[in-house]
Formats: structure tokens, C-alpha cells, sequence
């Protein structure tokens, strides 16, 4: 028989974008319907480079007055110090540093511009044991945009983790089969975040029959055999993949542009995305550990409280949003899903 519902220890969103100002009203409450817990990602303009900063957005989400608990992020530039690290560390409300290789995504101009310059401030993190959360892409031009991150393994990650081998590290939004083979034969102190869009898409849906721009994200949709590749890491069970959306919203002008912005907004239904992906692959009994166990598990915290529950209930996904009076463009609009969310 099949299974009508499905009670799930309330999940935890390990990798969000919410942006800031009028749109949190949309964005916070949409994470919050389903998720206790996210890491806030500090990609703003300016970027969340200091605890004060950090502080003082978290205070904008947390007006929000929802149940989403905010875990904050710091931002890595060049002159982030070890100072500024053992702050963020002793401050209780960041939890973790985000490394962007500069030019690599969205705002991260101010990003790394070489590993070196991080040293210290990684050192301090591996000391500390604080999570070192990283966008895994080289940057430079001459580097194929499919192979970006394959490079970063080869030329960063391998001799940052020689030279830290007790870091905490989370390589974020992995879409390649070299990633999923990197985390898996790493230690306990990697783990991965895994998106709905690299489990579901292959950049055939990205480019065949005309260029789906709400579907470009970075890193960028890969071949099938690494969408396949990253279906396998789930359906393993290894408990160091665990759930990160990176749902990453932008206006409906910001994505139907001649230079169209990279992000997929999967909040408002990725709860109902993974569920419907795992259960495609004959992994539903997978999803809980993947979506509330593992990450909790990663970051040494507790597991929710609450459960959520899940039908099956076919529904559509609406095929625009109201974005702060413009319109966004959800992942998968239009499409119907198998389960909906009860509320
Ligand atoms: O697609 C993406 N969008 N990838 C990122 O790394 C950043 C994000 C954003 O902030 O829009
Ligand atoms: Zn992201």
C-alpha cells in the first residue's frame, strides 16, 4: 500500500538565502512554514562581514516574528582576522564563516581572492571548531564554467584540508559526482549541503528547447551522470549530505534579463521538492534523516521538537508570487506536486 502521510521531525534548511529589507516578509515566512532552523546566508550588499552586522540582521529576521530560528553566517573577505573570528565564535548567534571565492556568485565581489589571505582566520575556525562553509568554484575566465567545480577540489580543497585537516567544513550545493566522491571518502569533519534543483534538473532542462532562466543557478545545473551522482549520495544514507536549498530569490526582472541572475527560490515548497524527488527514487525512508538528522548532527545541535506532516495531496505550485509588490518566479511553478504540507 502506498503511504498516504508521511511525519517528519520538523527539518532544518542548512543553506538560505532570505535577502533583506521588504522582502523578508515573504521570504521568512515562507522558510518558516516548514523549517525550524536555517543558515542565513551573509551575501547581502554590503555583505555581513562583521558579528554586529550579523547581530543587527538577525534582529530584521527575527522581527519578522515567525518560528524560523536564524543561525547566522559571517562573510570572509581578505582582512577577515582571527579576531574577528573568535567574535563571531563568542558572540553565540554565528555559527559558521562563508567562504565565496571572489567573483565567483551574487555579491561575492568581496569574497577571497586567494586562500592565503584566510589563513589566519581559518586556522582560528579549525581551533574553535567552526564550521567553515564553502561555495566550491574557481573563477578563473579561462576555467569552463562546467568544470568549476571539479578545479576548486583539485587546486583549493585538497591542500586547505592537508594543511587544516581538523576543519569543520561544509562544501556547499555540491553538483558534481568529484564532490560527492570527495565527501564520501573525507572524514567526519565534511559534510555536504545538497539542493532540490541538483537532485531533480540536469542542464538539459536548463538549455534544451530554449534557456530556462529560472532554473540557472550557481553552481550551474551539470550533465546527468552528476545529477545521478548526487541521487546515489542521498540514497546512500551517509549521513554527511544533508538538506540545503540555497533557494536564492530574485525578481522576475532580475532572472528574464539579457544577463540574468543565478538563484532558484525553492522555499516556498522544498519541503514538498525533496519529498517528491526521494520518493521518485525509491528513497522516502531516506528523507528524515537526510532533511532533520544529519545536519543537526554535522552542527552539534538538537533535533526540533516539533514534527511537520506531510499528505498526499496533489497541488500546484503556484506560477508567480508576490515578491514585495513585484512577482517572483517560484522553482518548479506551475508543476504539480504529490505532497502538500499539512498546515
Ligand atoms: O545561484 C546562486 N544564487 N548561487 C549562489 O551561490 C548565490 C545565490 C544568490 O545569492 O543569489
Ligand atoms: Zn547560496
Amino acid at each position: 500500500m502506498t503511504v498516504q502521510s508521511l511525519t517528519l521531525v520538523q527539518p532544518d534548511d542548512w543553506h538560505l538565502h532570505l535577502r533583506d529589507g521588504s522582502v523578508l516578509s515573504r521570504t521568512v515566512q515562507d522558510s518558516a512554514r516548514q523549517f525550524g532552523r536555517a543558515i542565513i546566508m551573509p551575501n547581502l550588499t554590503p555583505p555581513v562581514t562583521t558579528t554586529a552586522m550579523a547581530r543587527e540582521y538577525k534582529a530584521r529576521l527575527d522581527a519578522q516574528n515567525t518560528s524560523l530560528q536564524a543561525l547566522m553566517t559571517l562573510y570572509l573577505t581578505d582582512h577577515t582576522s582571527a579576531e574577528d573570528i573568535r567574535q563571531a565564535h563568542a558572540s553565540g548567534i554565528v555559527l559558521a564563516a562563508k567562504l565565496y571565492p571572489a567573483g565567483a556568485t551574487t555579491n561575492s565581489a568581496a569574497g577571497v581572492t586567494a586562500m592565503e589571505k584566510v589563513y589566519e582566520a581559518i586556522a582560528t575556525m579549525e581551533a574553535i571548531g567552526m564550521p567553515l562553509l564553502l561555495h566550491g568554484e574557481i573563477t578563473h575566465d579561462n576555467v569552463d564554467i562546467f568544470d568549476r567545480e571539479k578545479g576548486f577540489i583539485d587546486t583549493q580543497l585538497i591542500p586547505l584540508l592537508d594543511r587544516f585537516p581538523g576543519l569543520r567544513l561544509v562544501f556547499e550545493h555540491i553538483t558534481t559526482q568529484q564532490a560527492a566522491e570527495f565527501v564520501q571518502q573525507a572524514g567526519a569533519n565534511v559534510g555536504a549541503t545538497i539542493t532540490p534543483q541538483h537532485l531533480m534538473y540536469n542542464r538539459n532542462h536548463l538549455l534544451v528547447g530554449g534557456i530556462k532562466p529560472h532554473l540557472y543557478c550557481l553552481p550551474v545545473l551539470k550533465r546527468n551522470i552528476h545529477q545521478q551522482a548526487l541521487q546515489d549520495a542521498v540514497a546512500s544514507g551517509n549521513p554527511r549530505f544533508f538538506l540545503g536549498t540555497d533557494s536564492a530569490p530574485h525578481a522576475l526582472g532580475a532572472k528574464q534579463s539579457a544577463c540574468g541572475c543565478a538563484g532558484c527560490y525553492s522555499s516556498p515548497a522544498a519541503i514538498e521538492l525533496y519529498a517528491q524527488t526521494f520518493e521518485e527514487l525509491g528513497i522516502l525512508d531516506k528523507l528524515e534523516a537526510f532533511a532533520s538528522f544529519n545536519g543537526a548532527n554535522f552542527y552539534g545541535l538538537p533535533y526540533n521538537k516539533k514534527t511537520i506532516t506531510l499528505v498526499r495531496e496533489d497541488w500546484q505550485i503556484p506560477h508567480s508570487l508576490d515578491y514585495a509588490g513585484d512577482i517572483i518566479i517560484p522553482l518548479a511553478a506551475g508543476e504539480t506536486l504529490r505532497w502538500k504540507q499539512k498546515v
